[in-house]
């Protein structure tokens, strides 16, 4: 056998052995999402979640299907550790339940990280009303029945919501603080890392910003006596920005849709755009919180922007903007797929 160049990486180099020109190496900095982690407990249940997403993404990644993470609702930061009370937020994961049920229509597989309690798909056309559910009930013979005024509508959904229970493309998966949160967003994308391009996220859960360290949290009820004062003081810290973790290590090779809410028209361009230099994803979508359920505006790299909303005749109609929004995620994400199938 012809023998190549001869070298071992066992021998010691000496003339290069010590090299007092090159500066010291500095050690190894914590980034402060590593730091997070370490210094907050995972949910005792992420295993078991941990495995059911497994299950859904494996099913899934054979038939080829494309699988989108929604993440909806608010997350709350709780003040105690037996928590009595909390910081929330406005989010009733609106946007979440309804972009899930039109992705499920455009032939994805949902993985639907929610705020347990917030609105889920189909069921939130009867939870969310000012009607009492018995309201659609009504007796007739001495027997419960469908009000037949709501009939028509109840069936459509019952349809679709037995569709995507059949072909076991809704996997519901619940938080309630955003460490929870966190945690279960890190382990979701990291088991649907196999899906490659083929995986989505669509992160319209809005996060909390500022959050109470568990080092500082008290074990029991803060007591209202004890307060100097009479006063209630919280020091919050701010929660890491997640999302480049996401891009670069959680989801390589993923397409990352997030939204930018503000009040303040004037601002919500210039901090979409920011979005996208900071974490280098593929798209943001900007809302104002006064107008977001008739218009939106995307966002890309390449410095496109591109309002959508709803017409007169759409709004009188009781068209929803995600039907809108979601068919022009998915053009986004069919390209993304192209181009990384080649
Ligand atoms: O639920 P609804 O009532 O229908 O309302 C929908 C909505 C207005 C909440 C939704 O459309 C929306 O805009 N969601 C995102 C709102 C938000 O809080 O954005 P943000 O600026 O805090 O965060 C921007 C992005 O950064 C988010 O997509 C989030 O995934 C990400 N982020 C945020 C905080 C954090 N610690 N890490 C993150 O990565």
């Amino acid at each position: 056998m012809k023998s190549s160049k001869k070298f071992h990486t066992s021998n010691p180099e000496p003339a290069s052995a010590i090299d007092r020109s090159v500066p010291d190496i500095p050690a190894a900095q914590l980034s402060d999402e590593d730091r997070y982690f370490r210094a907050h407990k995972p949910p005792q249940y992420l295993d078991e979640i941990a495995g059911l997403v497994q299950e859904f993404v494996d099913f899934h990644a054979e038939s080829g299907k494309p699988v989108v993470l929604v993440t909806s609702g608010g997350t709350t930061v709780p003040l105690e550790n037996n928590t009595v009370r909390f910081i929330d937020n406005f989010s009733a994961g609106t946007r979440g339940a309804t972009s899930a049920e039109y992705f499920l229509e455009a032939g994805y597989a949902v993985v639907f990280l929610h705020r347990e309690f917030s609105l889920l798909p189909y069921s939130r056309h009867y939870s969310h009303t000012t009607n009492c559910f018995l309201d659609y009930m009504t007796e007739i013979d001495g027997k419960i029945e469908i009000n037949p005024d709501y009939a028509a509508d109840m069936l459509k959904v019952l349809r679709k919501y037995n569709q995507a229970r059949e072909s076991r493309s809704l996997l519901l998966i619940p938080y309630t603080t955003v460490n929870q949160y966190l945690y279960t967003l890190k382990a979701v994308a990291e088991i649907m890392q196999k899906l490659e391009a083929k995986a989505l996220f669509y992160l319209a859960a809005a996060v909390s910003d500022f959050f109470l360290p568990s080092s500082r949290m008290p074990q029991h009820k803060i007591q209202s006596r004890d307060q100097e004062g009479g006063k209630l003081v919280v020091n919050l810290e701010q929660v890491p920005k997640f999302l480049s973790r996401l891009v670069e290590n959680w989801a390589p090779g993923a397409m990352i849709v997030s939204f930018k809410l503000e009040t303040d028209e004037s601002i919500l361009l210039s901090k979409a755009k920011s979005a996208l230099d900071k974490y280098q994803h593929q798209l943001v979508i900007g809302n104002l919180l006064q107008t977001r359920k008739r218009e939106v505006v995307f966002v890309t790299p390449d410095g496109e922007t591109k309002w959508v909303k709803l017409s007169a005749e759409d709004a009188a109609a009781d068209k929803e903007i995600e039907a809108l929004i979601i068919p022009e995620v998915v053009r986004y994400h069919q390209a993304w797929v192209r181009q990384h199938s080649s």
